[in-house]
C-alpha cells in the first residue's frame, strides 16, 4: 500500500473515531483523584497549596501569582487555558480534574478574593475546551497530509491520475 494511501486511512479513521467520541459526549475524565464537588473544596484543597487560602500568592521557593483581584481572570478562557495545560511552574490539570470539577473551580475563584466576574463557565464548556484541542491536533494531521508534509510518493501523484 503507499504510504499516501496508508496515512489517508489513518486520517479517515482518526476522524471516523473523533466523530464518535465526540457524539457520545464523553469528553470527560471518568473520574478524579480529588473526591471534592464544589469550587470552594478544589481551591482550598488543590489550588491553595500553591496560590495559597487567601489566593494572595507567594514569593519564596517559586513565585505563586495571587488569584486574588487578578485581572487576568477577566477572560474565563484564560483561566480554562492555565488550569487544563499547566503554564510553567504550575501542572496541568486536565487528567487530574473533571469537566465540572473545573468549571466549579473557575466559578469559585472568578467571584472570590475580590474578583467579581459573574459570567460562568459550565462543564459544557470545558468539555468543549477539551474538543477544541483534539480538533487542532486533527486539524494539524489532515492539513500535513494533503499538503504532503508526511509523503514521499507525493500525493499529487496519485490525485492526477484519476
Ligand atoms: C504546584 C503549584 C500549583 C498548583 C497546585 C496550582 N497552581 Fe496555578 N500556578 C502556579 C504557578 C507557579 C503559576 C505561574 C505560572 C507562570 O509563571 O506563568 C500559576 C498560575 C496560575 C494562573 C495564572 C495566573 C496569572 O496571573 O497568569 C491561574 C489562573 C492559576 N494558576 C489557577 C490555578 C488553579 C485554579 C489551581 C487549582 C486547580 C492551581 N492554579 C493550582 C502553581 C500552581
Amino acid at each position: 500500500m503507499k504510504l499516501s494511501k496508508l496515512l489517508f486511512s489513518f486520517a479517515t479513521t482518526l476522524l471516523l473515531s473523533s466523530q464518535s467520541f465526540a457524539d457520545s459526549a464523553v469528553i470527560d475524565l471518568s473520574s478524579s483523584p480529588y473526591p471534592y464537588t464544589t469550587g470552594k473544596d478544589i481551591f482550598h484543597h488543590v489550588c491553595a497549596a500553591c496560590h495559597m487560602q487567601d489566593a494572595k500568592g507567594a514569593t519564596g521557593a517559586g513565585h505563586f501569582p495571587a488569584l486574588a483581584g487578578n485581572h487576568k481572570l477577566v477572560t474565563p478562557e484564560y483561566m480554562k487555558f492555565v488550569v487544563m495545560n499547566g503554564q510553567k511552574g504550575m501542572p496541568p490539570f486536565r487528567d487530574q480534574l473533571t469537566n465540572s470539577q473545573i468549571a466549579e473551580t473557575i466559578n469559585y475563584v472568578r467571584s472570590n478574593f475580590g474578583n467579581h466576574y459573574t459570567d460562568k463557565v459550565t462543564a459544557e464548556d470545558v468539555a468543549k475546551f477539551r474538543l477544541i484541542f483534539l480538533g487542532a491536533f486533527y486539524e494539524i494531521i489532515i492539513y500535513s497530509i494533503y499538503n504532503g508534509c508526511f509523503s514521499t510518493t507525493s500525493i499529487y501523484h496519485s490525485s492526477s491520475r484519476d
